[in-house]
């Protein structure tokens, strides 16, 4: 009877966060308005390994999440997706009023940012924006400018470039040159890692004037770096915890114990 009601209550306590996957049992769950699941955690014991450390920067309003080891803030964390949307800083240059961005570095870490999901852009005049690695260009893009075209949500060369990206890229530094030597030299000129998801929703040409714009990593790419786990297909819950999906076997079975190993429970297997 007693287990009975722990039970009861237990998946009352679950019920509430059933659309997100919950922190480790003790440790904060949400960071203002955003939930931060196990494997990622705030304070000690709460996060799987250094990497998903997150700190929750309570002078902000709301408070706002970052993760520790690449210094990038959380917009949102998806477990089923493996993916964490993050507000990546936009390369400017010879812009007025701007320091020229920061470059991004995940070397070290699980994350790479997302091919899946990621375009890299560029926006400006005359613009030949490439992400270097060292002295190697990794990819690129160019735009041709014109000041009549009409500066709507498209990225098709004119006025904004866009590539997709190489599998596992883990560090952008653009760098920003010109096409034509006769012209706009000196104009101001951005570069950034894009969710594709978000710009569609959003003006691509204004991006370039954020400091900062959503882009997406991933920590699948690195299998053998990070943990692993996942629940079938249709259950709800967070199987790097103990019992996190305890509607399937494979999930709730003590190996889940074993995430720095790798619980792979592929649908259906
Ligand atoms: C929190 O954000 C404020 C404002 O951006 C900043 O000055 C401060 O250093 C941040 N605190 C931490 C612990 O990162
Ligand atoms: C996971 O990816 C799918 C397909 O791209 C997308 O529709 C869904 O919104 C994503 N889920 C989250 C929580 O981001
Ligand atoms: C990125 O960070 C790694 C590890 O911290 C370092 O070895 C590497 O030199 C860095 N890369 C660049 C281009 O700064
Ligand atoms: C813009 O339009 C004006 C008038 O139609 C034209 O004279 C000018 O050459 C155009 N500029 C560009 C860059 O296409
Ligand atoms: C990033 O790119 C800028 C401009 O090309 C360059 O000056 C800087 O040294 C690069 N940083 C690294 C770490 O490669
Ligand atoms: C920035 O402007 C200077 C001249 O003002 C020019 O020499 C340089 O090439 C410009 N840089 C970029 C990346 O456009
Ligand atoms: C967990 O899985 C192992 C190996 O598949 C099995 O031997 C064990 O009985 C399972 N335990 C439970 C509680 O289902």
């Amino acid at each position: 009877m007693f287990q009975i009601i722990i039970l009861l209550l237990w998946l009352t306590a679950t019920e509430t966060v059933a659309d997100h996957p919950a922190a480790k049992p003790g440790c904060q769950e949400k960071c203002g308005n955003i939930v931060i699941p196990y494997p990622f955690g705030i304070g000690p014991n709460c996060y799987i390994s250094d990497s998903f450390e997150v700190t929750c920067n309570n002078s902000l309003d709301p408070p706002r999440p970052f993760i520790k080891s690449v210094n990038l803030e959380v917009l949102r964390i998806s477990l089923e997706n493996w993916t964490v949307q993050v507000n990546n800083p936009v390369i400017t240059a010879n812009c007025s009023g701007r320091a020229n961005g920061r470059e991004v570095n995940l070397t070290g870490t699980p994350f790479s940012y997302s091919a899946i999901y990621n375009r890299f852009t560029a926006t400006g005049c005359n613009n030949l924006a490439l992400i270097t690695h060292q002295a190697n260009i990794i990819t690129g893009c160019m735009l041709i400018c014109n000041i009549n075209s009409s500066r709507e949500a498209s990225c098709y060369g004119i006025n904004c470039c866009q590539t997709t990206i190489p599998h596992s890229l883990s560090f952008i530094n653009a760098s920003l040159g010109s096409l034509d030597p006769n012209s706009n030299q000196d104009s101001c000129k951005h570069a950034f890692m894009v969710d594709y998801h978000w710009f569609s929703d959003n003006n691509i040409l204004a991006a370039g004037d954020m400091e900062y714009v959503p882009a997406v990593l991933d920590w699948r790419a690195n299998i053998y770096l990070s943990s692993q786990c996942y629940c079938e297909k249709g259950y709800e819950g967070n199987p790097y915890l103990p019992g996190g999906c305890q509607d399937i076997d494979e999930c709730s079975n003590s190996t889940l114990k074993h995430c720095e190993g790798i619980c792979l429970n592929t649908p259906g297997g």
